[in-house]
C-alpha cells in the first residue's frame, strides 16, 4: 500500500460512526510504536508530522521511516497499512508547499488566529496548490488554547468555533476537513483545576466538551469531516509513574475518553494525539532510569518507551477511536 490522502478513510469513519487516529511522529520509536499497534488492529493511520517535528528530525528521516513502516508492514505481517502523511499546524503557504513537494498527502493550513477573511485567503491558496497536487487540506476555525511549536495561545486569547461562519468558510476555501474548538487544548494541563471536579482518589475531572457546538456545525455541513485537535487524555497511570519516579506533573488532566468516543460517532472524523505519546515515552524512560540507573545504552530505554506507546496506542484505536479493524 502506498501512502494515501485521509478522503477514503474519513467517508468510511464518517459512516461507520468512528474516527481515524492521528498521531505526532518525532523519531522513529514514536513510528514503529505506533505502526506496530496499527498492524496488529488492523487499523487506518494519519502519522502527522509538526514543523518543529521536521526541524528536530529533518523531512527526509521522518518521511523515509514512514515508508520504512508501511513496508514493514507489507513485508513482515503481510498487511496493506493505510497511512497518510499529515503536516500538523502548517502557519504558512510555503511551508505547507515544502510538504506537499515533498511528498504528504495532507496538511493542515492554520490560520485560526487571523482574522476571518485573512485566513480564508491562507486557506484558498494552499487548497488550490494542494489539490493541482492530489493532496487534501485540514482548515482551522476557532482557536485553541496551549502551545503549538512558537504559538502560544493563552486561555484568554482562545476562542470556541462560531457554527455561523462554518459553511462560508469552507464554501469558499474548498477545505476537505475542519477543525473545530469546542473546548479541548494542547497539552498535558487542559483544564485549571477550578474548572474541574474531584474524584474521590482526588483526580481532577474535567467540565464536557461544548457538543451543542458540534453538533450544530455538523447540521449546517452535514456528510463533512471534522477534526479535534488537543484530544489527549492524558493517561493518569503515566502520570502516576512520572511523578513517582522524580518527575514533577501536578494535576495533568486531559479529555475523558469517553467524551473522545461520543465525538468519534458524531461527525469527528480525526482526533489528533501527541501528548499521550509523549507521556508514555517519558513514564517508561523515568521508570527504566529509577530501576535500572546503572543502564547507558539507548536501547534499554528507548524500547520500553516503544513498548509503552504500542500500548497506549492500541488502547486509542480499539477502546476510544473505535478504528481498529477497519483498515
Ligand atoms: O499541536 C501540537 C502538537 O502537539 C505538536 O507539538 O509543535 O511541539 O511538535 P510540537
Ligand atoms: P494533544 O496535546 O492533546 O496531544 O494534542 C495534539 C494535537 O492537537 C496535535 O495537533
Ligand atoms: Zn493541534
Amino acid at each position: 500500500m502506498a501512502k494515501v490522502t485521509s478522503t477514503e478513510m474519513f467517508k468510511k469513519a464518517y459512516n461507520g460512526g468512528y474516527a481515524i487516529g492521528a498521531f505526532n511522529v518525532n523519531n522513529m520509536e514514536i513510528i514503529q510504536g505506533i505502526a506496530d499497534a496499527a498492524i496488529e488492529e488492523k487499523a487506518p493511520l494519519i502519522l502527522q508530522v509538526s514543523s518543529g517535528a521536521r526541524k528536530y528530525a529533518k523531512h527526509i528521516y521522518l518521511m523515509k521511516l514512514i515508508e520504512a513502516a508501511i513496508a514493514d508492514a507489507e513485508e513482515n505481517a503481510g498487511f496493506d497499512l493505510p497511512v497518510c502523511v499529515h503536516l500538523d499546524h502548517g502557519d504558512t503557504f510555503e511551508l505547507c508547499k515544502s510538504c506537499i513537494d515533498g511528498g504528504f498527502t495532507s496538511v493542515m493550513i492554520d490560520g485560526s488566529s487571523k482574522s476571518f477573511e485573512d485566513n480564508i485567503a491562507l486557506t484558498k491558496k494552499v487548497v488550490e496548490y494542494a489539490h493541482d497536487h492530489g493532496v487534501v487540506v485540514e482548515g482551522e476555525l476557532g482557536t485553541l488554547a496551549g502551545v503549538e511549536d512558537d504559538v502560544n495561545v493563552s486561555e484568554e486569547d482562545s476562542s470556541y468555533t462560531r457554527p455561523e461562519e462554518v459553511e462560508e468558510f469552507v464554501t469558499r476555501t474548498g477545505v476537505d476537513s475542519l477543525a473545530i474548538a469546542i473546548g479541548t487544548s494542547h497539552g498535558a494541563y487542559k483544564f485549571k483545576p477550578e474548572q474541574c471536579t474531584r474524584n474521590a482518589e482526588g483526580i481532577l475531572v474535567p467540565p464536557t466538551l461544548r457538543f451543542d457546538i458540534l453538533e450544530e456545525v455538523s447540521r449546517r455541513l452535514p456528510g463533512f469531516p471534522i477534526v479535534l485537535h488537543g484530544s489527549s487524555s492524558v493517561p493518569q497511570n503515566f502520570v502516576k509513574l512520572i511523578n513517582e519516579y522524580g518527575g514533577k506533573m501536578p494535576d495533568a488532566v486531559g479529555v475523558p475518553e469517553d467524551q473522545l468516543r461520543h465525538a468519534a460517532s458524531l461527525s469527528v472524523c480525526k482526533i489528533n494525539i501527541d501528548s499521550d505519546l509523549r507521556l508514555a515515552m517519558t513514564a517508561a524512560i523515568r521508570e527504566h532510569f529509577a530501576q535500572k540507573p546503572a543502564d547507558f545504552d539507548p536501547r534499554k530505554y528507548l524500547g520500553p518507551g516503544r513498548d509503552y506507546i504500542k500500548q497506549i496506542v492500541k488502547h486509542k484505536l480499539v477502546d476510544v477511536l473505535g478504528c481498529a479493524g477497519k483498515a
